[in-house]
């Protein structure tokens, strides 16, 4: 029985190393190790020996069924890396290949600045609100004193919806909403985007960005609002530049006027930029109308307020000499990526 074992794994061994292939090999396991093996036989006969030769033979039929079970798993792993290396060895994984570089992005333009912004008025203790870009009339123009008859009103200027309600022309009624919501004292800017219907050129974008300012508190004057400006375009062109009032109409202030500062360009000597007028005008600016103070039911007798309004398009085309607003808005890499 010892002769015939040691045979079988002769046989057993020289066929599993000569095997080529996975399958193949899966039917010599099979062959040499299945339930209907030789193997599986002996081992099965193993009771019917005599009392001596059954430690024996048991030994020996174990040893070599775990040989060949060893010989089996080495002779696959010897093929699964022979297969391996013969599909397609154009798909190898070249570890020396540098590695794919990422670009790195960058902020907008606009929204550097737009962040600039709120980080100037964060120190002055604003605090930064949203409101919606679709509006209701009430709040772009009702609340804000603006009268049925007030061109900015018209079909023609005015993005309207078909369920009646508007794209804000401007960031003002986010005023309304703050101080519907909250007492005073109310100290806030408000970015974001705003909608006109107006035919794009080197100037106008039927979207723009603004920034609203609004304080109001016991006491406030037109002092407030000229020292608030005046720090933040310090603060934002540098100390030389300053701020002055020409008087205007808006309906949600009185007084009311348009704000220009010194053109950053030539510190008011006069140049291109400013069209040597020294100033380059920059938003619209007063103290709160009494009535849009009614409106949301504060006492206009105890508080008063200034608001402004500023364009973040406009600041940003100043600070980088961006001379067409449509340039914003276009992705074109080639301008976007100086602001890397
Ligand atoms: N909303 C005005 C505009 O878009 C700008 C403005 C003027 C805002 C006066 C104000 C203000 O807060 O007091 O033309």
């Amino acid at each position: 029985m010892t002769e015939e074992i040691q045979n079988l794994r002769g046989q057993a061994l020289t066929e599993i190393l000569t095997c080529k292939d996975l399958s193949k090999l899966e039917n010599l396991r099979i062959k040499f190790l299945g339930r209907k093996s030789k193997i599986s036989f002996l081992l099965s006969q193993i009771g019917k020996l005599s009392k001596e030769e059954r430690p024996v033979i048991g030994n020996l039929l174990n040893k070599t069924k775990k040989e060949i079970e060893n010989q089996i798993s080495s002779r696959k792993e010897a093929l699964q890396i022979l297969k391996r290396k013969k599909s397609k060895p154009q798909k190898a994984f070249d570890i020396t290949l540098p590695g794919r570089p990422t670009e790195i992005g960058a902020k907008h333009p606009l929204f550097q600045t737009w962040e600039e912004i709120e980080n100037i008025f964060i120190s002055l203790g604003f605090e930064i609100v949203e409101g919606p870009e679709i509006e209701t009339e009430y709040y772009n123009f009702d609340a804000l004193n603006t009268p049925e008859w007030h061109p900015a009103r018209n079909l023609s200027d005015t993005f309207y919806l078909k369920n009646g309600m508007l794209l804000r022309t401007e960031t003002s009624p986010v005023q309304i909403h703050v101080m519907e919501r909250y007492k005073p004292p109310i100290r806030i800017i408000a970015p974001g985007r705003c909608y006109r219907n107006d035919k794009p050129d080197a100037s106008h974008s039927p979207i723009f960005h603004q920034f609203e300012a609004l304080v109001v508190d016991v006491g406030i004057t037109f002092a407030d609002l000229k020292g608030t400006l005046d720090s933040f375009v310090k603060r934002l062109f540098g100390e030389k530049i300053h701020s002055r009032f020409r008087p205007h109409f808006f309906p949600f202030t009185e007084p009311s006027a348009e704000i220009d500062i010194l053109c950053i360009n030539c510190n008011g000597k006069g140049c291109k930029l400013c069209k040597n007028t020294g100033w380059l005008e920059m938003g619209g600016a007063g103290m709160v109308d009494p009535n849009v103070l009614k409106e949301v039911k504060y006492d206009s007798e105890k508080y008063t307020g200034f608001a402004f309004g500023l364009g973040i398009d406009r600041i940003t085309m100043l600070r980088y000499r961006i001379p067409d607003i449509r340039i914003l808005f276009k992705n074109d890499l080639r301008f976007l990526q100086q602001f890397v």
